[in-house]
C-alpha cells in the first residue's frame, strides 16, 4: 500500500483555501479534502510492514501545538517551470520534533529518511506549464492573508493513497493524538 503521514487541516481554514479563486493557468487544485501538511512520504509499504508502522507510531509523544502560516511559495524555488503551488507553514519546535520522532520510529523499522529536506508545506496546487510570473502575482495577491491565520494541531494521520483514473483517493488508517502517550 501507499502510505503517507499527514497532518490535516481544520475545516475552518480548508473553506478559506476552497474560497480560494482558482485562477491560475496550468493549476490542478488539490480537492479540498484532501488538503494537508504531509510530514512524511513512505511510498509502497508491505501490508505487514504496514501494520508494524501502524502500532508503533503510538509511541510519539508531542504536546498539541499551534503552527502559523506563513507565505506561498512554490517548487522548485525560483525556477521558471514550478511544479507545485504550496502554503508554508512556520517551522515550529513541536513540528518538528513530531517529523524527527516520526522519521526515528521508521528507522527503527528498517525505512530511511527521505533524502529531501523538510520544508513544512500545505499544496494548494500541482502545476503544468505555468508561468512562474503568474504563480507570483497569485503567491503576492491571494495567498497573502493567510499569513495571519495559525492551525491547531491535535493529531496526525497515517494514510492510503490509491491512485487511479480519477486521480489519488487518500483514506485514513489511523489517527494519532498529541499531548498524551497512547498506551495500548
Ligand atoms: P506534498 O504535496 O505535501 O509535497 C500524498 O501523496 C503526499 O505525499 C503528497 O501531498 C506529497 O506531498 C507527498 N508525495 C507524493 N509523492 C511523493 C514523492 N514521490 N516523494 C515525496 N513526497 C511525495
Amino acid at each position: 500500500m501507499r502510505l503517507f503521514i499527514a497532518i490535516d487541516l481544520s475545516e475552518d481554514l480548508r473553506s478559506k483555501l476552497a474560497a480560494l479563486p482558482h485562477e491560475l493557468p496550468g493549476a490542478k487544485w488539490v480537492k479540498r479534502e484532501q488538503i494537508h501538511l504531509t510530514l512524511r512520504f513512505l511510498g509502497e509499504i508491505a501490508g505487514e510492514k504496514a501494520e508494524e508502522i501502524t502500532t508503533r507510531l503510538r509511541v510519539v509523544e508531542v504536546p498539541e501545538f499551534s503552527l502559523r502560516l506563513q507565505s506561498g511559495g512554490y517548487f522548485p524555488p525560483k525556477s521558471r517551470n514550478p511544479r507545485v503551488l504550496w502554503l508554508g507553514t512556520e517551522r515550529a519546535a513541536p513540528l518538528v520534533s513530531l517529523k524527527e520522532q516520526i522519521d526515528e520510529v521508521l528507522l527503527e523499522l528498517g525505512i530511511d529518511p527521505e533524502e529531501r529536506d523538510f520544508h513544512p508545506h500545505i499544496t494548494l496546487a500541482r502545476l503544468k506549464n505555468a508561468k512562474a510570473a503568474d504563480v507570483e502575482r497569485f503567491i503576492t495577491e491571494k495567498l497573502r492573508g493567510f499569513s495571519a491565520e495559525s492551525l491547531f494541531v491535535q493529531n496526525f494521520i497515517l494514510y492510503e493513497s490509491v491512485l487511479n483514473n480519477r486521480g489519488a483517493e487518500h483514506t485514513a488508517i489511523a489517527s494519532y493524538v498529541l499531548g498524551h502517550h497512547q498506551h495500548t
